[in-house]
């Protein structure tokens, strides 16, 4: 595998793409950038610096915050920092799924983080997840994949995975959550979420992550001719 090989993973919340850009990253000893979780970060600052209020957000300010925010990756694990935070954990609290979708559709907001994206490509080639990677973000990666599931499987999944870190929550909530994300990323004016034309759907409804895994290595090995 060439050392700057993008491989981009865009699709609908909850369907995998993280775990699978993870696991990939270590197969093929690429680095690994999960872009929703940097959206989450702005959100979360937003919120912690009070700059929604009743559910409106006050852009301005947060246009004149985001010149203090910087955002970065610990890469031997992954956590995310905001400034000298740790912030992994409380990026995937219910109130930050609730209000990112909103932060994600501004043009300020998408700039920003496309600007940080950018700046963390480096010379071991990277696997990127998100929403826009393939068409916006890298749309010349090098393969590109867009993951779908039922509502119902993607719900569960992220259900589970919010019970198992303690977070009271219930499936209707995290449902409800979803389907109102997709509405928002879909129907955004700026990088809505859809396929790229050279990206290849990938259904993961009735397939657990060690088939999607063996799936996505036998299509990037044979376009890349490993
Ligand atoms: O993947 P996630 O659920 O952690 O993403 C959180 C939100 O960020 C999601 O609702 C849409 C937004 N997002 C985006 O607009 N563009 C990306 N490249 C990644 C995420």
């Amino acid at each position: 595998m060439d050392s700057n090989t993008l491989i981009a993973i865009d699709g609908y919340a909850s369907t995998g793409k993280s775990t699978l850009a993870k696991m990939l990253s270590r197969h093929y000893k690429l680095t690994f950038i999960d872009s929703g979780s940097l959206y989450r970060g702005v959100t979360f600052y937003a919120l912690e610096k009070g700059l929604f209020e009743n559910d409106q957000l006050d852009k301005e300010a947060l246009k004149e915050e985001l010149d203090f925010l910087k955002l970065r990756f610990k890469h031997d694990n992954g956590d995310l920092f905001l400034n000298s935070e740790n912030v992994s954990k409380k990026i995937r609290l219910p109130d930050v799924s609730d209000h990112v979708s909103t932060v994600a559709a501004l043009t300020m907001v998408r700039e920003f983080i496309l600007k940080q994206i950018r700046q963390m490509q480096n010379k071991n080639g990277m696997v990127v997840d998100g929403r826009d990677i393939g068409t916006v973000v890298f749309p010349d990666a090098d393969c590109k994949f867009f993951f779908m599931a039922r509502p119902e499987v993607r719900a569960r999944r992220r259900f589970e995975e919010l019970k198992a870190q303690g977070q009271q929550t219930t499936f209707e909530e995290v449902l409800e959550n979803l389907v109102h994300r997709d509405k928002i990323d879909t129907s955004r004016e700026i990088s809505p979420l859809r396929k790229a034309v050279d990206a290849i759907e990938i259904d993961t409804s009735e397939m657990n992550a060690d088939k999607v895994f063996a799936l996505l290595v036998e299509k990037i090995d044979s376009k890349l001719n490993l």
